[in-house]
């Protein structure tokens, strides 16, 4: 389901789209993915886009050109990306480097930056037109892995936006492959982080059971009886969490946590509690937060996940509890709970996550209304790329929704600066009109909340 504002639509003028391959031979080689790579639920796209003003000290440089000439230097150390992914052994996935390359699409567009919006966030107008679906360029298994399209604005600025087969790397990965281009682009000779291969860290240990007990999930399912909202009725809405809010909310924790509680987790804990509020649901309800967790802060550098590795490395443990103590409970209840959660991800986690992904192949997950997931994408740093143009107005998830076919599941943290210029974090969510009215009316609370 589709978000954006009903905008006048613009003109883009786009050519057609042409392979960008390695300027220099690479090795031809299959390169297998890790078990965490070949889930079912990550064979699915991942965009992002960066949008950019015009800088007069690049001297009337072509950001196409630029990009495209730093994205084919790029991919000689990223060659994988240039390959085509294979099917083996059943489920299995290998990447044939094949150095084919990856599509790349300029256009121009008949508008400046600020028709985008200001604040510039998720939803833009007319994303379909930035991120053009080239035609057999999703779905199938030979196909590109990466698309680029670069668009110039009338003003002078620019936009790339950036398509990703979600098997090949994660959010943190794909822009670790953006920094590569963004430092060639800006004239390096040599990468500051080289990319490192090795899925198979993230192999199982092939024990018949998981050690750890994540388990969970999959029991409070089983006991679900919610139904999943209906998308026909949601509403589309960004909470913003500035200075003000992260203090109100730190407030009115216990003072253990007031020095403990990270900005996600006093998000995560707030917007997970009153969004149960507002759903109101049955009091034995079991809500679940799943929270994206990246592994690769949580390892040391000598067992775990290296610098450069660029695949899936990150774990979604689960916070869960009734809808009644959520609810009923001081929110350091909650905020401990997501902390709980996301303090279990460590190498020994992520090899028994590897285990349970085995076990579980090929059953289908079943979603209900408890449960809610949230992605911090203001860790993956979009918006600090720089092609020679400066720091982009907006970079981060192209869409305003983890998930398209279930809009109110995931959400997004983003970076961004509210109205006064305030720096802060912004999160995106849908639900039906009522749940966001009461959801609305907690955030304006939480704003009053003086302490006593
Ligand atoms: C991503 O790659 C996987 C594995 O090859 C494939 O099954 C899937 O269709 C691709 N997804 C899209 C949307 O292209
Ligand atoms: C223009 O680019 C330079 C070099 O990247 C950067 O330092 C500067 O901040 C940019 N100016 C604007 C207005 O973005």
């Amino acid at each position: 389901m589709a978000f954006s504002s009903a905008a006048p639509k613009f003109t883009v003028r786009r050519r057609p789209a042409v392979l960008v391959v390695p300027v220099a031979p690479t090795p031809r080689e299959l390169k297998r993915l890790s078990i965490f790579d070949e889930q079912d639920s990550l064979r699915v796209q991942i965009s992002n886009i960066h949008f950019y003003r015009r800088n007069n000290s690049m001297g009337g440089k072509d950001p196409v050109r630029v990009i495209r000439e730093a994205l084919a230097k790029a991919l000689v150390l990223y060659y994988p990306f240039a390959g085509r992914l294979r099917e083996h052994d059943g489920c299995k996935l290998a990447v044939d480097c094949t150095g084919e390359g990856v599509l790349f699409v300029e256009a121009d567009a008949d508008v400046c930056l600020e028709y985008f919006g200001d604040p510039l966030l998720p939803p833009f107008p007319c994303i379909e037109e930035l991120i053009f679906d080239v035609p057999g360029s999703s779905a199938i298994l030979n196909a590109p892995l990466l698309l680029f399209q670069v668009t110039r604005l009338a003003c002078g600025g620019f936009i790339l936006a950036v398509r990703a087969n979600h098997t090949m790397a994660d959010a943190q990965g794909v822009m670790q492959f953006l920094g590569a281009v963004a430092e060639l682009a800006r004239g390096a000779q040599a990468l500051s982080v080289l990319p490192v291969w090795k899925r198979e860290l993230l192999e199982g240990r092939n024990q018949q059971q998981p050690v750890m007990l994540h388990d969970k999930l999959t029991e409070a399912k089983a006991s679900s009886i919610m139904l999943p909202l209906d998308n026909a009725a949601l509403r589309l809405r960004s909470f913003f969490f500035g200075p003000r809010e992260i203090a109100a909310i730190r407030a009115q924790l216990t003072p253990h946590l007031q020095k403990r509680a990270t900005k996600f987790d006093s998000i995560a804990g707030w917007i997970w509690k009153f969004r149960t509020v507002a759903l109101a649901p049955e009091p034995n309800e079991v809500m679940m937060l799943v929270v994206a967790v990246n592994a690769r802060g949580r390892t040391t550098a000598t067992a775990g996940i290296p610098i450069g590795y660029y695949g899936n490395a990150f774990a979604l443990p689960v916070a869960m509890s009734t809808a009644r103590e959520l609810c009923t409970k001081s929110l350091s209840y909650a905020i401990e709970l997501v902390k709980k959660a996301k303090n279990q991800v460590d190498m020994e986690y992520m090899r028994s996550t590897a285990d349970l992904i085995v076990l579980r192949r090929g059953q289908c997950t079943r979603i209900t209304t408890g449960m809610y997931s949230l992605s911090d994408a203001t860790r993956a740093r979009f918006e600090h790329l720089d092609f020679g143009w400066g720091k982009s107005v907006y970079g981060g998830p192209a869409e305003a929704v983890g998930n398209p076919s279930n809009p109110w599941l995931t959400s997004f943290l983003l970076a961004t600066k509210n109205a006064n210029g305030e720096d802060g974090i912004i999160v995106p969510m849908c639900l039906p009109g009522p749940a966001m009215d009461r959801l609305v009316g907690e955030m304006s609370k939480l704003l009053a909340y003086q302490p006593m």
